[in-house]
């Protein structure tokens, strides 16, 4: 008989009832320690006491209104968010994929009028994760998520990643009089922690710049101060054209964004798009308070050297433990330790040491924690990665 929550997760045999800073505290009396932070939802933990305190605040006043109404707290977002990126303009969304699908939407909209409605074909990459609607995994393109699901929408073109120099004329052959856009996570997350070379965004974006297609990154895992800067690509000195924005925005309320150039939303006047729900007053003033915190340059700051920390100790752990884990990977908190055995029999051997951890591709380990996880947790983490490490070569 089917469950009657649809079957479509492989879930842990884990069920949590409170959340507190790194910590979760399972059903069984249970205390976990997650580095996994709802898959780097939780940016400030569990039960922040300023998320809190907004949240509470907010549902005190009022929860919802329509979008055919002016809602305050989405303009303050907004104007936040504006003044602390490239974008000149946001629209809210309450997932990565719905954040997919409106980039998709904009940059085809934005060839449409300026009257090159060929130019609607959308470059993405292998290993790629934007989400898991239609559009979206038309756009990651991966034979595990379209597969039963076809007719696909049509209009992607998948490359390799490009993470050296073939990868970028490759890039550069692909690109026709009919590319509309480039859509890339600088990081990408599902796919391993694999990061895209500062050099290769310079040249995607100077490739993107003379041939007038527009640069889409996917910020949903890698953004909101997880890579120890507010966005990932800020660590090459470029932006894009439009941002896809998700995850650790909410700190685990459902919120995402597009955010864009004046140029690249100009084809999105009234009516183009909208959402019930994006942009609702309780999303926005959690989002809020969590931009607030996590822009802070010393926040930044301690995120970089809490991130320091933790390498080291993973370092150390691969150096110790080398028939489980190869190499540390990844940038600030957005961490991955390639593994020898399958990742998630690394994972399950986490559980069994209290330690909670998400498996990706690529044989990898993803470890996402709060991004002011204190240093006494980074220092238990790395105890439990390691008893954790020591059951799997005893079983080896
Ligand atoms: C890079 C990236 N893009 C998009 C998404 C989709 O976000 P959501 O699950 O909120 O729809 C994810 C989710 O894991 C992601 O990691």
């Amino acid at each position: 008989m089917i469950p009657t929550v649809l079957p479509t997760y492989n879930r842990a045999p884990l069920a949590f009832i409170k959340g507190e800073g790194s910590w979760l505290l399972a059903e069984d009396g249970r205390r976990y320690l997650d580095l996994g932070a709802g898959i780097a939802v939780n940016a400030l933990g569990h039960a922040h006491p300023e998320l809190v305190q907004a949240l509470t605040d907010q549902a005190a006043k009022l929860w919802h209104v329509s979008n055919i109404y002016i809602i305050p707290e989405q303009q303050l977002l907004a104007d936040m968010l504006v003044d602390r990126t490239f974008a000149d303009s946001v629209f809210f969304t309450n997932s990565g994929t719905e954040a997919a699908e409106l980039a998709i939407k904009m940059a085809r909209k934005f060839h449409f009028d300026a009257g090159q409605p060929d130019r609607s074909e959308i470059i993405a990459f292998e290993g790629a994760f934007h989400g898991r609607s239609t559009g979206a995994i038309a756009a990651a393109g991966s034979e595990k998520m379209v597969k039963g699901f076809g007719p696909l929408m049509p209009g992607f073109t998948h490359l390799k990643w490009p993470g050296n120099d073939q990868g970028h004329d490759a890039i550069r052959a692909a690109i026709t009089n009919q590319t509309c856009a480039v859509m890339i996570e600088p990081i990408q997350g599902e796919g391993g922690i694999r990061m895209v070379p500062v050099q290769c965004l310079k040249g995607l974006r100077d490739l993107c710049d003379s041939t007038g297609t527009l640069l889409i990154f996917d910020e949903v895992q890698c953004g909101m101060g997880r890579t120890g800067r507010l966005f990932a690509h800020e660590w090459a000195g470029v932006s894009p054209d439009i941002m896809m924005v998700a995850k650790g925005i909410g700190g685990g309320f459902p919120l995402g964004a597009v955010l864009a150039t004046e140029r690249a939303a100009s084809g999105m006047t009234a009516g183009t798009h909208g959402s019930t729900y994006g942009g609702n007053p309780l999303g926005c003033a959690v989002g809020a308070k969590v931009t607030g915190i996590v822009s802070d340059p010393a926040f930044l700051a301690e995120v970089a050297r809490k991130a320091a920390l933790f390498r080291q100790g993973l370092e150390s752990l691969v150096a110790r433990h080398p028939q489980v884990f190869e190499a540390v990977r990844g940038e600030g908190l957005m961490l991955g330790l390639k593994c020898k055995p399958a990742p998630g029999d690394v994972v399950k051997a986490g559980y069994a040491a209290g330690v909670l951890t998400v498996a990706a591709a690529d044989n990898v380990l993803r470890l996402l924690p709060a991004l002011n996880i204190p240093d006494e947790d980074i220092a238990e983490a790395l105890t439990r990665l390691d008893q954790a490490a020591s059951t799997l070569h005893q079983t080896a």
